[in-house]
């Protein structure tokens, strides 16, 4: 049904795509995968009309698909949900769900009805919301729910998701699985845009594999085993994703002592994470892990407790104790959009620096190029601005702007969400060797592979408190949901 061919895309300094093509039937879903950088948002936003290609064309039927705006694609049936959430924060749900419709169409929708279809859409997603609330009341995970509904709502041909399961739960991401079988009934294609292979093989009848701008293989139902999508994505084996060796635990370095975040006032934390020791929290999306990590970093300050021995009261404070956080969403907290590559990676340390105001040009760059070569982060040069990156590429610029700082104690929220395999595989080995190195690491994860397999010891939390502790030989999912739902 759709089709693009010999698709080319051009940007300063980098050739996004180079000539691809791709086809998907009626109610088929296809998955489209590669390494960061690769290519894979820039063909689904010329697909759904919000860039414009250098070559190539689009047809769907064999007729030739008008996509030169999002509001031309969408007529034409094509629907896109960005991979970086595209809501406006400070208006409702309802209002964001038929935001830039024709007014034609939904423009004369009166309160009540505008309310009605909020609801319809918001239930197929698994939301029990009023859709007068403000969207940024909703967490992250709610609001990409919010972003999927809207798609919904367009009665799209041709859905695109650009990782669209990155912060939702476990049941959010088995809801989202139901609506995508449902999409297939009606005859609605999906395109599904994803780092995490497990989905893929669950969802796609075809998976379709990208390395730097170029189609590189397609595997049918039976053949994408995890092992040949890795295989093809990196163009090596990455059989040993964890590789964790085990080293001699010093002092406790964080020392986190009756704390009570904002969110979760009636609850107290303590905990105590050792020199060279990994420490992963688990729990389900809304237990209050970002919370407690925002608190000990005094991102939002925490209501009582001590951090190191002191109340943390702003991120400055957090730092001059030795802390460094690695926030979730990094589009918020972590980059700045307009600044580069370089200016971003060295922002961090560079307020650290006792000298003064003084920038030290040099040692920015130095910074910078140690940085990207060891995190591999793909960037034309360290020119570019952060917004034009690939959103893997994002989170490593974040990553790699605290790691700079050679901290004591290192903060992680969900440290890979979003990143290629081949370089989970490289983070993982950075954390492996700052706590060989005697950093205490603290991180907080929804992959439970990810926790089992980087992890000292786990502290799980339900409900802004935390339930349980296993050490590595208790490590099991089974002992870790249960912990995390169990009431
Ligand atoms: N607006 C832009 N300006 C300049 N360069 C861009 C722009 N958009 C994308 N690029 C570059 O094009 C290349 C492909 O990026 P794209 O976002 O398509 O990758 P991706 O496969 O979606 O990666 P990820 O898995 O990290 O999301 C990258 O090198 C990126 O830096
Ligand atoms: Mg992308």
């Amino acid at each position: 049904m759709l089709s693009a061919r010999g698709v080319t895309k051009r940007f300063p300094g980098v050739v996004a795509l180079k000539g691809v093509d791709l086809k998907v039937a009626r109610g088929e879903v296809v998955s489209l995968i590669g390494e960061n950088g690769a290519g894979k948002s820039t063909l689904m936003k010329i697909l759904a009309g919000v860039q414009k290609p250098d070559e190539g064309e689009i047809t769907m039927d064999g007729r030739r698909l008008d996509v030169s705006s999002v509001a031309a694609a969408q007529a034409e049936g094509v629907s896109l949900i960005h991979q970086e959430l595209n809501l406006a924060e400070n208006l409702s749900v309802a209002a964001n769900l038929f935001l830039g419709r024709e007014p034609n169409r939904f423009g004369f929708m009166d309160q009540k009805t505008i309310r009605l279809e909020a609801r319809k859409y918001l239930t197929k997603v698994g939301l029990e919301i009023d859709p007068e609330t403000p969207l940024s009341q909703l967490s992250l995970g709610k609001q990409q729910l919010v972003e999927i509904a809207k798609a919904l709502s367009t009665r799209a041909k041709v859905i695109i998701m650009d990782e669209p399961t990155s912060s939702l739960s476990h049941g959010e991401v088995e809801t989202l699985f139901e609506v995508v079988r449902d999409l297939k009934e009606q005859g609605v294609s999906v395109i599904y845009v994803s780092h995490r292979l497990a989905e893929v093989m669950t969802v796609s009848d075809r998976v379709v594999v990208f390395r730097d701008g170029e189609k590189v293989g397609e595997l049918g139902v039976g053949e994408a085993t995890h092992e040949a999508m890795v295989r093809l994505m990196v163009g090596r084996d990455v059989s040993q994703l964890y590789q964790r060796t085990e080293h001699e635990l010093g002092e406790p370095a964080l020392s986190v002592k009756g704390l009570r975040t904002e969110a979760n006032p009636d609850h107290e934390i303590n905990l105590q994470v050792r020199a060279g020791e990994v420490v992963g929290i688990a729990g389900l999306v809304g237990a209050g892990r970002s919370e407690m990590l925002e608190a000990i970093f005094g991102m939002t300050p925490p209501l009582a407790g001590k951090v190191q021995g002191v109340l943390p009261k702003s991120p400055r404070e957090a730092m001059s104790l030795g802390l460094a956080f690695v926030p979730e969403d990094r589009k918020k907290k972590g980059l700045i959009l307009d600044l580069t590559v370089e200016e971003n990676t060295s922002l961090a340390s560079l307020k650290m620096d006792a000298r003064g105001p003084f920038l030290n040009r040099e040692k920015e760059k130095r910074l910078c190029r140690e940085m990207t070569k060891a995190l591999a982060i793909k960037t034309p040069g360290p020119w570019q601005k952060a917004r034009f990156l690939s959103g893997g590429n994002q989170q490593k610029i974040v990553l790699a702007k605290w790691l700079a700082l050679s901290p004591t104690v290192l903060l992680l929220d969900e440290p890979t969400r979003g990143v290629d395999i081949g370089s989970k595989e490289e983070i993982y080995q950075l954390m492996e060797k700052f706590a060989s190195e005697g950093m205490a690491v603290l991180f907080v994860s929804s992959e439970l592979d990810e926790i089992m397999g980087m992890a000292d010891r786990v502290l799980v939390m339900r409900e802004g408190r935390l339930t349980g502790e296993l050490g590595r030989s208790d490590f099991s999912e089974e002992a870790i949901m249960n912990l995390a739902t169990q009431s």
